[in-house]
Protein backbone atom coordinates (compact mmCIF):
# COMPACT_ATOMS: atom_id res chain seq x y z
CA UNK A 1 0.00 0.00 0.00
CA UNK A 2 1.22 3.65 -1.31
CA UNK A 3 1.53 5.50 2.62
CA UNK A 4 2.50 8.97 0.44
CA UNK A 5 -0.82 10.87 0.06
CA UNK A 6 -1.27 14.47 -0.37
CA UNK A 7 -2.16 16.25 3.30
CA UNK A 8 -3.96 19.42 3.96
CA UNK A 9 -1.03 21.02 3.05
CA UNK A 10 -1.61 20.46 -0.42
CA UNK A 11 -4.86 21.62 -0.93
CA UNK A 12 -6.23 25.56 -1.12
CA UNK A 13 -9.03 25.27 1.23
CA UNK A 14 -9.65 29.12 1.43
CA UNK A 15 -13.04 29.82 1.07
CA UNK A 16 -14.22 26.35 0.45
CA UNK A 17 -16.13 23.65 2.48
CA UNK A 18 -14.24 20.85 3.65
CA UNK A 19 -16.21 17.76 4.70
CA UNK A 20 -14.08 16.55 7.46
CA UNK A 21 -14.13 13.03 8.62
CA UNK A 22 -13.03 12.24 12.51
CA UNK A 23 -12.48 9.63 14.91
CA UNK A 24 -14.93 10.97 17.64
CA UNK A 25 -15.65 7.87 19.22
CA UNK A 26 -15.17 8.43 22.76
CA UNK A 27 -15.77 6.52 25.82
CA UNK A 28 -18.65 7.71 27.89
CA UNK A 29 -20.15 7.33 31.01
CA UNK A 30 -22.38 4.08 31.32
CA UNK A 31 -25.19 5.86 32.78
CA UNK A 32 -26.31 7.22 29.28
CA UNK A 33 -25.85 10.81 30.76
CA UNK A 34 -23.04 11.65 28.02
CA UNK A 35 -19.97 12.84 30.13
CA UNK A 36 -16.62 11.93 27.77
CA UNK A 37 -14.71 9.87 30.24
CA UNK A 38 -12.17 10.68 27.69
CA UNK A 39 -11.27 13.04 25.03
CA UNK A 40 -8.28 12.12 23.84
CA UNK A 41 -9.50 11.65 20.28
CA UNK A 42 -10.95 15.06 20.13
CA UNK A 43 -7.77 16.86 20.98
CA UNK A 44 -6.19 14.39 18.41
CA UNK A 45 -8.30 16.32 15.90
CA UNK A 46 -7.37 19.53 16.90
CA UNK A 47 -4.30 20.20 14.87
CA UNK A 48 -6.30 19.68 11.08
CA UNK A 49 -9.26 21.69 12.43
CA UNK A 50 -7.20 24.74 13.87
CA UNK A 51 -5.33 24.40 10.91
CA UNK A 52 -8.42 24.64 8.64
CA UNK A 53 -10.03 27.05 10.14
CA UNK A 54 -7.34 29.75 10.27
CA UNK A 55 -6.75 28.78 6.44
CA UNK A 56 -10.66 29.95 5.82
CA UNK A 57 -12.30 27.37 5.46
CA UNK A 58 -15.69 26.00 6.64
CA UNK A 59 -15.38 22.87 8.52
CA UNK A 60 -17.98 20.17 8.28
CA UNK A 61 -16.95 17.87 10.81
CA UNK A 62 -18.66 14.23 10.80
CA UNK A 63 -17.82 11.11 12.78
CA UNK A 64 -19.33 7.45 13.82
CA UNK A 65 -20.22 7.16 17.74
CA UNK A 66 -20.59 3.37 18.89
CA UNK A 67 -22.43 0.96 16.93
CA UNK A 68 -26.06 2.06 16.71
CA UNK A 69 -28.26 -0.09 14.66
CA UNK A 70 -29.99 2.50 11.89
CA UNK A 71 -32.91 0.19 11.01
CA UNK A 72 -35.63 -0.21 13.28
CA UNK A 73 -36.35 -3.81 12.28
CA UNK A 74 -32.67 -5.39 12.30
CA UNK A 75 -32.87 -3.53 16.20
CA UNK A 76 -35.98 -5.62 17.23
CA UNK A 77 -34.16 -8.75 15.89
CA UNK A 78 -30.39 -8.35 16.85
CA UNK A 79 -32.21 -6.93 20.69
CA UNK A 80 -34.74 -10.79 20.16
CA UNK A 81 -31.42 -12.94 19.89
CA UNK A 82 -29.90 -10.96 23.13
CA UNK A 83 -33.20 -12.41 24.96
CA UNK A 84 -35.49 -9.28 25.06
CA UNK A 85 -39.14 -10.12 24.72
CA UNK A 86 -40.33 -8.71 21.54
CA UNK A 87 -43.53 -7.05 22.96
CA UNK A 88 -41.47 -4.71 24.65
CA UNK A 89 -39.08 -3.33 22.03
CA UNK A 90 -40.86 -0.67 20.37
CA UNK A 91 -40.20 2.14 18.15
CA UNK A 92 -39.88 4.81 20.80
CA UNK A 93 -37.13 2.34 22.61
CA UNK A 94 -35.62 1.86 19.50
CA UNK A 95 -35.33 5.76 19.43
CA UNK A 96 -33.96 6.45 22.78
CA UNK A 97 -30.98 3.42 22.19
CA UNK A 98 -30.12 5.58 19.21
CA UNK A 99 -30.33 9.50 21.15
CA UNK A 100 -27.55 7.59 23.46
CA UNK A 101 -25.71 7.48 20.92
CA UNK A 102 -25.67 11.14 19.52
CA UNK A 103 -22.25 13.21 18.76
CA UNK A 104 -23.91 16.29 20.93
CA UNK A 105 -21.92 16.09 23.73
CA UNK A 106 -18.53 16.01 21.40
CA UNK A 107 -19.77 19.42 20.05
CA UNK A 108 -19.56 20.60 23.13
CA UNK A 109 -16.22 19.27 24.04
CA UNK A 110 -14.93 20.13 20.90
CA UNK A 111 -16.08 23.98 21.37
CA UNK A 112 -14.94 24.15 24.71
CA UNK A 113 -11.28 22.82 23.37
CA UNK A 114 -11.53 25.32 20.31
CA UNK A 115 -12.70 28.14 22.24
CA UNK A 116 -15.26 28.51 19.81
CA UNK A 117 -19.38 27.25 19.19
CA UNK A 118 -19.31 24.25 17.71
CA UNK A 119 -22.89 23.95 15.47
CA UNK A 120 -24.56 20.79 15.51
CA UNK A 121 -26.71 19.33 12.93
CA UNK A 122 -29.70 17.35 13.81
CA UNK A 123 -29.09 14.85 11.33
CA UNK A 124 -26.42 13.25 8.42
CA UNK A 125 -27.40 14.23 5.13
CA UNK A 126 -31.13 15.72 5.95
CA UNK A 127 -32.37 18.88 6.10
CA UNK A 128 -30.66 20.56 9.20
CA UNK A 129 -27.58 19.64 8.03
CA UNK A 130 -27.92 20.92 4.41
CA UNK A 131 -29.05 23.72 5.51
CA UNK A 132 -26.88 24.37 8.32
CA UNK A 133 -23.73 23.33 5.05
CA UNK A 134 -25.21 25.44 2.81
CA UNK A 135 -25.02 28.82 5.31
CA UNK A 136 -21.81 27.97 6.98
CA UNK A 137 -19.13 30.87 6.38
CA UNK A 138 -15.26 30.75 6.26
CA UNK A 139 -13.73 29.74 9.70
CA UNK A 140 -17.05 28.24 11.23
CA UNK A 141 -17.54 24.54 12.05
CA UNK A 142 -20.65 22.37 12.17
CA UNK A 143 -20.36 18.79 13.12
CA UNK A 144 -22.78 16.26 11.54
CA UNK A 145 -25.24 13.86 13.64
CA UNK A 146 -23.50 10.39 13.71
CA UNK A 147 -22.44 9.31 10.60
CA UNK A 148 -23.84 5.60 11.61
CA UNK A 149 -27.32 6.89 12.43
CA UNK A 150 -27.41 6.95 8.09
CA UNK A 151 -28.46 3.09 6.63
CA UNK A 152 -25.91 3.29 4.41
CA UNK A 153 -23.01 4.76 5.84
CA UNK A 154 -21.41 0.98 6.58
CA UNK A 155 -22.87 0.05 3.81
CA UNK A 156 -20.37 2.32 1.87
CA UNK A 157 -23.64 3.54 -0.05
CA UNK A 158 -22.82 5.16 -2.78
CA UNK A 159 -25.88 7.87 -2.59
CA UNK A 160 -25.21 8.54 0.92
CA UNK A 161 -21.20 8.96 0.12
CA UNK A 162 -22.56 11.84 -2.46
CA UNK A 163 -24.92 13.45 -0.09
CA UNK A 164 -22.11 13.65 2.25
CA UNK A 165 -20.24 15.17 -0.47
CA UNK A 166 -22.57 17.71 -1.37
CA UNK A 167 -22.98 19.25 2.13
CA UNK A 168 -19.23 20.58 0.96
CA UNK A 169 -20.68 21.72 -2.73
CA UNK A 170 -18.85 22.58 -5.81
CA UNK A 171 -15.77 22.94 -4.88
CA UNK A 172 -15.48 20.74 -1.18
CA UNK A 173 -12.66 18.87 -0.61
CA UNK A 174 -12.64 15.76 1.27
CA UNK A 175 -10.06 15.55 4.65
CA UNK A 176 -9.92 12.55 6.25
CA UNK A 177 -8.43 12.38 9.50
CA UNK A 178 -10.12 9.68 11.48
CA UNK A 179 -7.40 6.94 11.60
CA UNK A 180 -9.50 4.97 14.04
CA UNK A 181 -11.78 4.28 11.66
CA UNK A 182 -9.50 3.98 8.08
CA UNK A 183 -9.97 0.35 8.57
CA UNK A 184 -13.95 0.93 7.51
CA UNK A 185 -14.72 0.94 4.06
CA UNK A 186 -17.97 3.22 4.87
CA UNK A 187 -19.64 6.01 3.24
CA UNK A 188 -17.83 8.60 5.37
CA UNK A 189 -14.05 7.07 5.77
CA UNK A 190 -13.88 5.43 1.43
CA UNK A 191 -17.01 6.28 -0.31
CA UNK A 192 -17.37 9.81 -0.09
CA UNK A 193 -13.22 9.98 -1.66
CA UNK A 194 -15.07 9.09 -4.95
CA UNK A 195 -16.74 12.44 -5.43
CA UNK A 196 -14.20 15.12 -3.48
CA UNK A 197 -10.80 15.81 -3.82
CA UNK A 198 -9.10 13.49 -0.84
CA UNK A 199 -6.42 14.30 1.29
CA UNK A 200 -5.37 13.14 4.86
CA UNK A 201 -5.45 15.73 7.80
CA UNK A 202 -2.30 15.83 10.09
CA UNK A 203 -3.21 12.93 12.32
CA UNK A 204 -3.43 10.03 9.60
CA UNK A 205 -0.12 11.77 8.37
CA UNK A 206 1.79 11.43 11.20
CA UNK A 207 0.48 7.65 11.59
CA UNK A 208 1.39 6.60 8.21
CA UNK A 209 4.59 8.35 8.65
CA UNK A 210 5.40 6.80 11.74
CA UNK A 211 3.79 2.97 11.37
CA UNK A 212 4.12 3.17 7.85
CA UNK A 213 7.96 4.03 8.10
CA UNK A 214 8.15 1.06 10.91
CA UNK A 215 6.93 -1.15 8.63
CA UNK A 216 8.29 0.11 5.37
CA UNK A 217 11.79 0.98 6.61
CA UNK A 218 12.65 0.70 9.84
CA UNK A 219 15.79 1.39 11.63
CA UNK A 220 17.15 -2.00 12.53
CA UNK A 221 17.24 -4.30 14.44
CA UNK A 222 13.26 -4.03 14.15
CA UNK A 223 11.85 -6.10 17.41
CA UNK A 224 7.90 -6.72 17.64
CA UNK A 225 6.50 -7.31 21.10
CA UNK A 226 2.93 -9.19 20.69
CA UNK A 227 1.26 -9.90 23.20
CA UNK A 228 -3.23 -9.97 24.27
CA UNK A 229 -5.28 -13.14 24.83
CA UNK A 230 -5.81 -14.52 21.52
CA UNK A 231 -3.75 -16.35 18.29
CA UNK A 232 -6.81 -16.13 16.54
CA UNK A 233 -6.64 -12.55 16.58
CA UNK A 234 -2.99 -11.81 16.38
CA UNK A 235 -2.52 -14.55 12.95
CA UNK A 236 -2.39 -11.52 10.42
CA UNK A 237 -0.03 -9.68 12.66
CA UNK A 238 2.54 -12.34 13.50
CA UNK A 239 2.64 -13.27 10.37
CA UNK A 240 3.18 -10.13 8.33
CA UNK A 241 5.77 -9.08 11.05
CA UNK A 242 8.08 -12.14 10.86
CA UNK A 243 8.37 -10.96 7.19
CA UNK A 244 9.59 -7.45 8.64
CA UNK A 245 11.10 -8.27 11.90
CA UNK A 246 14.65 -9.03 12.82
CA UNK A 247 12.89 -10.35 16.17
CA UNK A 248 9.56 -11.41 16.97
CA UNK A 249 8.70 -11.43 21.14
CA UNK A 250 5.23 -13.42 21.82
CA UNK A 251 3.64 -12.58 25.19
CA UNK A 252 -0.07 -12.54 26.74
CA UNK A 253 -2.08 -15.47 26.41
CA UNK A 254 -1.64 -16.43 23.09
CA UNK A 255 1.92 -17.42 24.45
CA UNK A 256 0.48 -20.69 26.02
CA UNK A 257 -1.00 -21.63 22.58
CA UNK A 258 2.62 -21.58 21.55
CA UNK A 259 3.53 -23.40 24.74
CA UNK A 260 0.73 -25.80 24.00
CA UNK A 261 2.06 -26.63 20.19
CA UNK A 262 5.28 -27.60 21.45
CA UNK A 263 3.71 -30.19 23.66
CA UNK A 264 4.35 -28.24 27.24
CA UNK A 265 1.56 -28.30 29.76
CA UNK A 266 -0.62 -25.13 29.80
CA UNK A 267 -2.79 -26.19 33.11
CA UNK A 268 -6.06 -24.18 32.88
CA UNK A 269 -4.72 -21.62 30.74
CA UNK A 270 -6.25 -19.94 28.17
CA UNK A 271 -5.76 -21.80 24.93
CA UNK A 272 -7.12 -21.96 21.91
CA UNK A 273 -6.40 -25.76 20.61
CA UNK A 274 -7.27 -24.82 16.94
CA UNK A 275 -4.75 -22.34 16.44
CA UNK A 276 -1.74 -25.15 17.93
CA UNK A 277 -0.99 -25.62 14.07
CA UNK A 278 -0.48 -22.57 13.34
CA UNK A 279 1.66 -21.62 16.33
CA UNK A 280 4.06 -24.04 14.92
CA UNK A 281 3.62 -23.35 11.55
CA UNK A 282 4.70 -19.62 12.59
CA UNK A 283 7.85 -21.22 14.82
CA UNK A 284 8.91 -23.09 11.49
CA UNK A 285 8.57 -19.43 9.38
CA UNK A 286 10.53 -18.21 12.05
CA UNK A 287 13.19 -20.59 11.65
CA UNK A 288 12.84 -20.14 7.89
CA UNK A 289 13.29 -16.51 7.61
CA UNK A 290 16.28 -16.75 9.97
CA UNK A 291 13.85 -14.61 12.42
CA UNK A 292 14.55 -14.59 16.34
CA UNK A 293 11.19 -15.89 17.62
CA UNK A 294 10.82 -15.47 21.68
CA UNK A 295 8.53 -17.09 23.76
CA UNK A 296 8.59 -17.21 27.65
CA UNK A 297 10.49 -18.85 29.30
CA UNK A 298 8.66 -18.51 33.29
CA UNK A 299 5.68 -17.32 33.76
CA UNK A 300 3.38 -16.21 36.66
CA UNK A 301 0.64 -18.79 37.59
CA UNK A 302 -2.75 -17.83 39.52
CA UNK A 303 -5.14 -20.64 40.73
CA UNK A 304 -8.30 -18.52 39.22
CA UNK A 305 -8.94 -15.61 37.15
CA UNK A 306 -9.26 -13.29 39.61
CA UNK A 307 -7.49 -9.92 41.26
CA UNK A 308 -6.45 -11.90 44.44
CA UNK A 309 -5.84 -15.44 43.21
CA UNK A 310 -3.01 -16.93 44.73
CA UNK A 311 -0.45 -17.33 42.76
CA UNK A 312 3.62 -18.36 41.88
CA UNK A 313 6.10 -18.59 39.33
CA UNK A 314 6.74 -21.69 37.09
CA UNK A 315 8.50 -23.03 33.99
CA UNK A 316 6.99 -22.40 30.95
CA UNK A 317 5.19 -25.54 29.93
CA UNK A 318 5.29 -26.97 33.60
CA UNK A 319 1.63 -25.17 34.34
CA UNK A 320 0.18 -27.70 36.94
CA UNK A 321 -3.71 -28.53 36.32
CA UNK A 322 -5.61 -25.73 38.41
CA UNK A 323 -3.24 -23.05 37.93
CA UNK A 324 -3.26 -20.86 34.53
CA UNK A 325 -0.59 -18.36 33.07
CA UNK A 326 -1.98 -14.95 33.60
CA UNK A 327 1.54 -12.93 33.24
CA UNK A 328 5.26 -13.68 31.72
CA UNK A 329 7.80 -14.69 34.94
CA UNK A 330 10.83 -12.80 35.68
CA UNK A 331 13.03 -14.71 33.45
CA UNK A 332 11.15 -13.71 30.56
CA UNK A 333 10.85 -9.70 31.64
CA UNK A 334 14.48 -9.90 31.72
CA UNK A 335 14.61 -11.98 28.28
CA UNK A 336 12.52 -9.06 26.45
CA UNK A 337 13.79 -6.43 28.02
CA UNK A 338 17.16 -7.44 26.97
CA UNK A 339 15.82 -8.16 23.25
CA UNK A 340 14.75 -4.44 23.53
CA UNK A 341 17.63 -2.59 25.08
CA UNK A 342 19.93 -2.65 21.60
CA UNK A 343 16.91 -2.31 19.15
CA UNK A 344 16.91 0.32 17.07
CA UNK A 345 12.56 0.32 16.23
CA UNK A 346 10.05 -1.52 18.21
CA UNK A 347 6.59 -2.30 17.90
CA UNK A 348 4.29 -3.18 20.80
CA UNK A 349 0.78 -4.49 20.32
CA UNK A 350 -0.85 -6.53 23.04
CA UNK A 351 -0.30 -6.59 26.64
CA UNK A 352 1.98 -9.41 28.08
CA UNK A 353 -0.03 -10.25 31.35
CA UNK A 354 -4.05 -9.59 32.66
CA UNK A 355 -2.74 -5.98 33.42
CA UNK A 356 -5.89 -4.81 34.40
CA UNK A 357 -5.02 -7.00 37.50
CA UNK A 358 -2.48 -5.30 39.16
CA UNK A 359 -0.68 -8.50 40.14
CA UNK A 360 -0.10 -9.72 37.49
CA UNK A 361 0.79 -6.26 35.47
CA UNK A 362 4.28 -6.68 36.52
CA UNK A 363 5.36 -7.98 32.57
CA UNK A 364 3.15 -5.37 30.78
CA UNK A 365 4.59 -3.03 33.06
CA UNK A 366 7.97 -3.97 32.92
CA UNK A 367 8.38 -3.81 29.06
CA UNK A 368 6.56 -0.38 28.97
CA UNK A 369 9.47 0.80 31.38
CA UNK A 370 11.95 -1.01 28.87
CA UNK A 371 10.58 0.99 26.19
CA UNK A 372 10.64 4.19 27.79
CA UNK A 373 14.50 3.61 28.84
CA UNK A 374 15.53 2.29 24.96
CA UNK A 375 16.71 5.05 22.34
CA UNK A 376 15.03 3.48 19.84
CA UNK A 377 12.25 4.82 18.33
CA UNK A 378 8.69 2.99 19.60
CA UNK A 379 5.89 2.36 18.14
CA UNK A 380 2.91 1.33 20.47
CA UNK A 381 -0.14 0.11 18.39
CA UNK A 382 -3.83 1.51 19.82
CA UNK A 383 -6.01 -0.45 22.09
CA UNK A 384 -4.48 -2.02 25.32
CA UNK A 385 -1.08 -1.42 24.80
CA UNK A 386 -1.69 2.25 24.35
CA UNK A 387 -4.02 2.22 27.57
CA UNK A 388 -1.35 0.60 29.54
CA UNK A 389 1.36 2.75 28.32
CA UNK A 390 -0.89 5.64 29.42
CA UNK A 391 -1.97 4.60 32.35
CA UNK A 392 1.55 3.68 33.78
CA UNK A 393 2.58 7.35 33.11
CA UNK A 394 5.20 6.73 29.97
CA UNK A 395 3.02 7.73 27.26
CA UNK A 396 5.46 11.08 26.71
CA UNK A 397 8.67 8.59 26.52
CA UNK A 398 7.01 6.88 23.46
CA UNK A 399 7.88 7.88 20.42
CA UNK A 400 4.20 7.11 18.72
CA UNK A 401 1.28 6.03 20.18
CA UNK A 402 -1.53 5.14 17.75
CA UNK A 403 -5.10 6.59 18.16
CA UNK A 404 -6.36 3.56 16.28
CA UNK A 405 -7.27 -0.17 18.02
CA UNK A 406 -8.02 -1.76 15.12
CA UNK A 407 -7.03 0.20 12.49
CA UNK A 408 -3.42 -0.06 13.65
CA UNK A 409 -3.35 -3.75 14.23
CA UNK A 410 -4.70 -3.91 10.33
CA UNK A 411 -2.16 -2.08 9.45
CA UNK A 412 0.60 -4.12 11.26
CA UNK A 413 -0.68 -6.58 9.41
CA UNK A 414 -0.31 -5.32 5.99
CA UNK A 415 -3.62 -4.77 5.10
CA UNK A 416 -4.75 -2.68 2.51
CA UNK A 417 -6.73 0.47 4.98
CA UNK A 418 -9.76 1.50 2.49
CA UNK A 419 -9.70 5.00 4.39
CA UNK A 420 -6.38 5.56 2.96
CA UNK A 421 -6.11 3.62 -0.12
CA UNK A 422 -9.44 6.29 -0.94
CA UNK A 423 -6.82 9.40 -1.18
CA UNK A 424 -5.21 11.53 -3.40
CA UNK A 425 -1.28 9.69 -3.55
CA UNK A 426 1.30 12.37 -3.03
C1 LIG B 1 -12.37 2.43 17.23
O1 LIG B 1 -12.84 2.81 18.31
O2 LIG B 1 -11.52 1.51 17.15
C2 LIG B 1 -12.76 3.14 15.98
O3 LIG B 1 -13.48 4.29 16.24
C3 LIG B 1 -13.53 2.22 15.05
O4 LIG B 1 -14.73 1.87 15.65
P1 LIG B 1 -15.57 0.60 15.13
O5 LIG B 1 -14.80 -0.62 15.57
O6 LIG B 1 -16.92 0.72 15.77
O7 LIG B 1 -15.64 0.67 13.63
Amino acid sequence: MNYNKKTVKDVDVKGKKVLLRCDFNVPQEKDGSGVITDDKRIRAALPTIQYLLEQGAAVIACSHLGKPEPNFEKWVKKQTEKGKDPAELTEDKWKKSLSKLTLAPVAQRLGELLGKNVQMAADVIGPDAQAKAAALKSGEILLLENTRFEKGETKNDPATAKALADLAGANGVYVSDAFGAVHRAHASTAGVADYLPAVSGFLIQKELDFIGGALANPKRPLVAILGGSKVSSKIGVINNLLEIADTVIIGGGMAYTFSAAKGGKVGDSLLESDWMDYANDMVKKAEAKGVKLLLPIDTVVADAFAPDANSKVVKAGEIPDGWQGLDIGPDTVKLYCDAVSDAGTVIWNGPMGVFEFAKFAKGTEAVAEALSKTSAITIIGGGDSAAAVQQLGYADKMTHISTGGGASLEFMEGKELPGVACLLDA
